[in-house]
């Protein structure tokens, strides 16, 4: 399911106007933690419909499952802003 999702976002090119890391377009946020910070109805929501800018994604409801299983994932592997990590004084870094 996550494998899926990842080549529905690789397809998709999501990756155009938003980043994974910091890294990828800068026209919309980046959505390595949109996962836990907006949930799944939420980013649902916005493949459905899209906005002004964001065009909406005619996905079919497996496949906006798996999307949402790779943000999930995603999501579990880490955080993506640096402002939210703690500099100990030795140089390194916690998140
Ligand atoms: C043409 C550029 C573009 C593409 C392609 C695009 N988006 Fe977006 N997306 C945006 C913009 C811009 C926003 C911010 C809302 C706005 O300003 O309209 C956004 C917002 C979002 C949000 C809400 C994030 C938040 O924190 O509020 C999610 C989730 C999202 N996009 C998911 C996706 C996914 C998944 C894909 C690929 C299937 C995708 N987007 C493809 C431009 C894009």
């Amino acid at each position: 399911m996550v494998l899926k999702g990842k080549s529905i976002w690789q397809q998709s090119n999501c990756i155009a106007c938003h980043q994974v890391y910091g890294l990828g377009g800068y026209l919309g946020p980046d959505l390595t933690n949109t996962y836990t910070l907006r949930g799944p109805a939420y980013i649902t929501a916005f493949l459905q419909s899209g906005t002004a800018i964001m065009p909406k994604f005619h996905l079919k409801k497996i496949e906006i499952e798996a999307l949402l299983a790779y943000l999930q994932n995603l999501d579990a592997s880490g955080k993506a802003d640096p402002r939210t990590f703690t500099i100990n004084t030795n140089g390194t870094i916690e998140q």
